[in-house]
């Protein structure tokens, strides 16, 4: 089969490689793509953006495209399953109407509220004074979210009461974020173990991913800037099955139940970004339409299924057929970014990198292919993963990769993991 990868990132260099590693699978082609997927066998780039719909649908038409996957958000959200669908087109994702998912953080808010699924407190507001007024009577710390897409940024972790109120300001008054915070949500500060717990979704069944652990902050400990994601790994064996169980039963069957009871069926990847608290409940802090970046990277190292096939199936509404295989192995991944990240950095620095073998990949994302030289193109540049017994294990071949990498001028974490390695294990 023909397959049709839409985004950039590290995500899709994964998606992409994970589809083109089975003989079923015949090309893949990748809207717009990177210096990694440029370099792999079977993948072709194209040059299409992510959102340019109608070329897309216009080359999907005619190369015969059997299967598109979407990654990223901004696609989904503008309608491009509708789109591909009307046009007779196979395609897995979320149609427009069930993309507000996370398109609009109050549409999931309220909808998570109305039916009764757990997740923080919250209240909306569009005018600065009365948000003003209620975080006078909030505890701290407390969050300030945009209502619309904000690229990661849109989150503000508030300190203190100076610091809430200048995030409500930027947002409703100085128009900081745009249209995306022209609404927002302040919601309860909710402490516990965060989990990113994603499942494939067809019209009639549910299939659980592995479970995959992000680091947002820029920093070691989980200190600095909120951004993308610094790195990943899965599984995260602390959620054990009676957690899993439980987040299927309380979050995930009703999510997608209650949907198609109110007319927006969701279909595609169904990413919830979950706090869990120390009894082992859990809230939705977000949903994504999509899969993660970078919990992809990881948790397709250790997919042995065909990701192509699943993704077929689904789009069939055959979910209930598929017999999904995982690694027994954990996975990390390493996000490689460029010094500066997440505000100014420099780009189209050299990279030289080591070749992957059978238990590590280094996957692209910022990245572009100059005279066969790879340059830097963006802020989260690389993901070095690897394969290991355990968390520990795949940690320490993780870093073993990145220090084969030659480029001057990136960043990184170091403790990717730190969360799932006990202190005593540590070298
Ligand atoms: P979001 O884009 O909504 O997932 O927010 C980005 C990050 O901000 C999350 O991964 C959490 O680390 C943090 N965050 C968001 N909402 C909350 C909350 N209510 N309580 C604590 N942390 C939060
Ligand atoms: N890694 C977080 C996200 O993909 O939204």
């Amino acid at each position: 089969m023909k397959v049709l990868i839409i985004g950039s990132g590290g995500r899709e260099h994964a998606m992409a490689w994970q589809c083109a590693k089975f003989d079923s699978v015949e090309k893949v082609f990748v809207a717009p793509g990177n210096a990694g997927t440029a370099l792999e066998k079977k993948l072709i780039n194209i040059d299409i953006g992510v959102e340019a719909i109608d070329e897309l649908v216009e080359f999907a038409k005619n190369k015969k495209i059997d299967l598109t996957i979407v990654g990223p958000e901004a696609p989904l959200v503008i309608g491009i399953v509708d789109y591909f669908q009307a046009n007779g087109l196979t395609i897995f994702g979320p149609t427009k109407a069930a993309s507000q998912l996370e398109g609009s953080k109050s549409f999931c808010k309220d909808f998570l509220s109305r039916n009764k699924i757990p997740t923080a407190t919250y209240k909306i507001f569009d005018k600065s004074a009365p948000a003003i007024e209620y975080i006078k009577n909030q505890s701290l710390p407390i969050v300030i979210k945009t209502d619309g897409l904000a690229a990661g940024k849109g989150v503000i972790i508030a300190n203190t009461q100076k610091q809430a109120i200048k995030a409500i300001n930027d947002m409703l008054e100085e128009n900081y974020f745009g249209v995306a915070g022209n609404k927002i949500v302040i919601e309860e500060f909710l402490v516990g173990e965060e989990l990113s717990f994603i499942a494939m979704v067809d019209e009639n069944n549910v299939l659980p991913m592995a479970t995959s652990q992000d680091h947002k902050a820029r920093d070691n400990n989980d200190k600095g800037p909120n951004t993308g994601g610094m790195g990943a790994y899965s599984p995260v064996t602390s959620v054990n099955n009676e957690i899993l169980q439980n987040i299927m039963n309380t979050i995930i069957y009703p999510t997608v139940d209650k949907m198609k009871e109110q007319g927006m069926t969701y279909t595609g990847f169904l990413y919830a970004g979950l706090m869990i608290n120390n009894k082992g409940k859990a809230k939705v802090l977000e949903y994504n339409c999509r899969l993660g970046d970078p919990e992809t990277q990881p948790i397709l190292l250790r997919l042995k299924s065909n990701l192509a096939n699943l993704c077929l199936l689904a789009a069939n509404n055959k979910l209930n057929d598929a017999n999904i295989k995982w690694d027994d192995r954990a996975a990390l991944g390493v996000v490689l970014a460029a010094d500066g990240y997440p505000g100014d950095y420099k780009k189209d620095q050299q990279i030289t990198l080591p070749d992957d073998t059978e238990n590590t990949k280094i996957f692209h994302a910022g990245t572009k292919l100059v005279n066969n030289k790879i340059l830097s193109n963006g802020g989260r540049v690389l993901c070095a993963t690897a394969l290991g017994k355990d968390v520990k294990s795949a940690k320490d071949n993780a870093y073993k990769l990145v220090n084969k990498i030659d480029w001057q001028g990136c960043y990184y974490r170091d403790d990717i993991g730190f969360k799932a390695i006990k202190p005593n294990t540590e070298d």
